[in-house]
């Protein structure tokens, strides 16, 4: 049974997947990503001509949300048309700042899988060891 919120979430990330600017990869990710003050965020890939410029879903959606003052989160669920999950670099930007994120991974038709943050980017590198 989908619970309200999942499935919230998931719609925001639908949502911003219909936005992704794919024009030379054509895959589309969106992202939804929840704080812990109740706000969602949404987030799609931005691609670029120049290629290395482009952004991921995820990290559209981290960025968009720190820049709003929210640096507290409780779960991010990321759409794609295979189930791709979050590549190493968005694992990376989201362990700054939460290492307890859960993270659903889904298509437009299935939730296929929800994991902890820490499972995806094992024993990671944060902010707690320049402190
Ligand atoms: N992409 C994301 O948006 N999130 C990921 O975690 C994996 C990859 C995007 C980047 C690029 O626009 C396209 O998917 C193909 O790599």
């Amino acid at each position: 049974m989908l619970n309200e919120m999942t499935d919230k979430l998931w719609q925001v990330a639908k949502k911003a997947r219909s936005f992704a600017y794919t024009p030379y990869s054509n895959y589309k990710v969106g992202a939804a990503l929840l704080g812990r003050s109740g706000k969602i965020y949404g987030g799609c890939n931005v691609e670029n001509a120049a290629y290395s410029p482009g952004n991921c879903a995820e990290r559209t959606a981290i960025f968009k949300a720190v820049s709003e003052g929210e640096r507290d989160f409780v779960t991010i669920l990321v759409v794609t048309a295979n189930g791709g999950t979050p590549c190493g670099v968005c694992r990376q930007v989201l362990r700054e700042f939460s290492k307890d994120l859960e993270v659903i991974v889904a298509t437009e038709n299935t939730i296929i899988k929800s994991y902890r943050l820490n499972e995806l980017l094992l024993d990671g590198f944060g902010p707690e060891k320049l402190a």
